[in-house]
């Protein structure tokens, strides 16, 4: 039996990166998937088309994670196309990169609206649905999970990028307070923080050679992740393999929170 067989996964900023890599690994162990896209319709749709190759179900949602309303209406929506929603990857996230200087307010405010009040609707919209449901033991011995993405700047301080890095911190004391406060209903939270995935957020680091090379001193696995790699661990903390796991961040990040710079230093 597949993994994720019969549940249903929303996957938010599913259409590229990451999220779409989470979509197709979960689709592969048989979970129906909710698109989320925030812009690119074009992305949805390549996600929708890799999901249909390995023989998943899926439904294409527009919404903007930060605006209360538009979250509901796409979880009525996922539940209107499969019935209930099982598993909430709140992914969606972005990178408005300045100096602390040089950072407006309106960029500070923008991101944490995205990166972290995002995080609380959907993480919300989701307890609700898996309270009103319960457990279905044929599917899951949880009533649901819900899996938060942050980052190695989670705990890895990052000049230059200060809302991000503050946002991500943030979603580690959410996980654990929110785990810690909805353990008793058997709802599952946990996050993962990846590590330097190639995916478009980063492309100008990875696509060029000189700062590849430089990008690799601060990974001593030696390779940039895939968001392949992030699917798979995401698939496993949905899955009742993790089921004892409550409350954790999973650092998928080939070794960059190890402080690489001391491997001959210090
Ligand atoms: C960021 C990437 C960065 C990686 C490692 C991620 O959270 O979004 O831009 O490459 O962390 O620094």
């Amino acid at each position: 039996m597949k993994k994720l067989e019969n549940q249903t996964a929303i996957i938010t900023g599913s259409s590229s990166g990451i999220g779409q890599g989470i979509a197709i690994e979960m689709a592969k162990e048989g979970a129906n998937i909710c698109i989320n896209y925030l812009s690119s319709e074009e992305g949805a749709e390549e996600t929708q088309e890799e999901i249909e190759k390995v023989g998943g179900k899926s439904i294409i949602v527009q919404a903007d994670t930060s605006k209360p309303k538009e979250v509901s209406n796409m979880f009525e929506q996922t539940i209107k196309a499969f019935g209930t929603v099982d598993i909430v990857v709140s992914n969606a996230g972005v990178q408005k990169d300045a100096s602390f200087l040089d950072m407006s307010i309106d960029d500070w405010k923008s991101l944490i609206d995205i990166n972290l009040n995002g995080q609380f609707i959907c993480a919300k919209e989701a307890a609700k649905e898996f309270l009103r449901r319960g457990i279905v033991e044929e599917r899951s011995k949880a009533a649901g999970k819900i899996i938060c993405m942050s980052s190695v700047h989670d705990i890895i301080p990052w000049g230059g990028h200060i809302n991000y890095a503050t946002s991500k911190a943030g979603i580690l004391m959410f996980v654990k307070t929110l785990a810690q406060e909805l353990g008793k209903h058997k709802i599952r939270v946990n996050a993962l923080s990846p590590g330097a995935i190639k995916t478009k957020i980063n492309e100008e680091v990875w696509k060029d050679e000189e700062s590849r090379e430089k990008l690799l001193e601060l990974i001593p696995y030696q390779r940039i992740g895939e968001p392949e790699d992030i699917g798979k661990a995401a698939v496993w903390l949905a899955s009742d393999d993790s089921d004892y796991v409550q409350g954790q961040t999973i650092y998928v990040d080939g070794g960059m929170t190890l402080y690489p710079g001391f491997s001959d230093n210090g």
